[in-house]
């Protein structure tokens, strides 16, 4: 959900919110919003550990994935990963 000055960003299926400023990584608000995801590069798009789906009606709220994400979920991109 798109707020002013940033998103608040609800994490399923416990439910976790949080309200977090444009531009921050969903690892990190998943962090801020107590959710545990499990990581073993950091964010780095290495392992694909820390992967979430992402409802369509939210996804314009995001950057684009980098060439890295990309290239490492591959066809789950489509299915919103
Ligand atoms: S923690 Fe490795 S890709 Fe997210």
């Amino acid at each position: 959900m798109k707020r002013q000055k940033g998103w608040v960003v609800t994490f399923r299926p416990d439910g976790r919110t949080t309200e977090v400023m444009h531009g921050t990584p969903l690892l990190e608000a998943a962090r801020k919003a107590g959710v545990a995801l499990t990581t073993r590069c950091g964010g780095k798009a290495g392992c694909l550990m820390c992967k979430v789906k992402v409802e369509d009606q939210f996804a314009a709220g995001l950057q684009p994935p980098g060439d890295t994400e990309r290239r490492k979920l591959g066809s789950l991109l489509v299915e919103g990963v």
